[in-house]
């Protein structure tokens, strides 16, 4: 029967008279291309090609651009399949890619994975030794007050080590420093006990004003202990000049104490060296209980540590020397490196000092 068309005929949802490119069926067949596309793309790239031809241009593309022409009835109809289709087709396209991006995500993260267990290709980093960096710490304390640094030999003669430092071969204190004697023995060399034969060997070959400060390595006959080794470091410090007095001294000392151990007090206590008249050791307040704790593992509670010997040097020393004890005075003061360390790093066993082990130097850095 032919006839005005019935409102159910015109119902949106029926389509009937939809374009085929709308029809329930084409819409169907555009996403299940698209799906098919999507699931094709091997990666990333390809998706999104997949997209540009399936989702921005193609059959859906193509079926929304005709809504336009419809007349306004069937446009609603016409708009909801598109737009389902088209939810459709962008939820395929959003699991694709999740997908896709987790797999690449997953394959990164295996190429790119690092075996922190594997061998490297790195050597392994040496380390200054720590004496070394002492030394230098001390040397520079005084350089940077305008002492020049001086040095000199190991093996050294025995005039220079004992005998101008006012220990005559007769002299008890020879004998309290235990000596290696080059072969022959009756030749005339040692490995230097002290590195107080820099001090003849400075005022020999300068004149005043002398300011100097010389490290070394210095050697006894003592077996290898906790607290004893037989080749060890010290600093020797010496000053010649016109009108050099104790308080010179005493300021040197204080100076480089502080630059060492921070804001501690020192004290003099009267002592003997041939080399020194009068001569002195000096202590100096213990940095880490400050005399505040009996049982303090530093001090042992008596709140000073005993840093080194020193004096105003003698004046047959000066003479030996060819300097004129009655124009010129000089102070000499000389400690031990170790010791230094010892106190300030709290290294307590000396053999670790010796024994070369680089695991020991690296705890110590570039700086001491
Ligand atoms: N040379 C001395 C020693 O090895 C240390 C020393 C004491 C050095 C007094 C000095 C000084 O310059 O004045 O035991």
């Amino acid at each position: 029967m032919s006839g005005p068309t019935t409102p159910d005929a015109a119902t949106p949802g029926q389509g009937a008279d939809l374009p085929a490119a709308l029809s329930e069926e084409a819409l169907a067949a555009a996403l299940e291309q698209a799906q098919v596309a999507f699931a094709a793309a091997a990666d990333l790239e390809a998706l999104k090609a997949a997209r540009l031809a399936h989702v921005d241009k193609g059959a859906i593309a193509g079926a929304r651009r005709e809504i336009g022409a419809l007349p306004p009835a069937a446009k609603a109809e016409a708009g909801k399949r598109v737009g389902a289709a088209l939810d459709a087709v962008r939820a395929a396209y959003t699991a694709r890619e999740e997908a896709l991006q987790a797999a690449r995500d997953e394959r990164i993260l295996v190429q790119e994975r690092v075996d922190v267990t594997m061998p490297t290709g790195r050597r392994p980093l040496g380390s200054r030794h720590p004496i070394e960096l002492t030394q230098e710490r001390l040397v520079d304390i005084f350089v940077g007050m305008g002492w020049e640094v001086a040095e000199g030999p190991e093996v050294e003669s025995e005039w220079m080590n004992f005998d101008a430092l006012n220990l005559g071969k007769d002299h008890p204190a020879r004998q309290m420093q235990d000596t290696f004697f080059v072969d022959p023995p009756d030749g005339g060399l040692v490995l230097r006990t002290q590195t107080s034969p820099i001090q003849i060997r400075t005022m020999l070959t300068r004149e005043p004003p002398i300011y100097v400060v010389a490290p070394g390595k210095v050697f006894r006959t003592d077996d290898l202990d906790a607290t004893h080794t037989p080749v060890f470091h010290q600093i020797e410090l010496l000053a010649v000049d016109k009108g050099l007095t104790m308080g010179h001294l005493r300021g040197a000392i204080d100076h480089f104490v502080r630059a060492m151990f921070g804001d501690v007090k020192t004290r003099v206590r009267a002592s003997y060296f041939p080399f020194t008249e009068p001569s002195m050791e000096t202590d100096f307040q213990c940095f880490v209980c400050r005399g505040a704790d009996d049982s303090c593992r530093l001090c042992g509670g008596s709140g000073w540590i005993e840093l080194g010997g020193s004096g105003m040097v003698n004046r047959k020393v000066l003479t030996a020397c060819g300097i004129d004890p009655d124009v010129y005075t000089g102070f000499a003061f000389g400690f031990g490196i170790e010791r230094a360390l010892q106190l300030r790093n709290g290294v307590s066993d000396m053999r670790d000092m010796v024994e070369g082990d680089v695991r020991f130097s690296g705890q110590f850095g570039m700086a001491v």
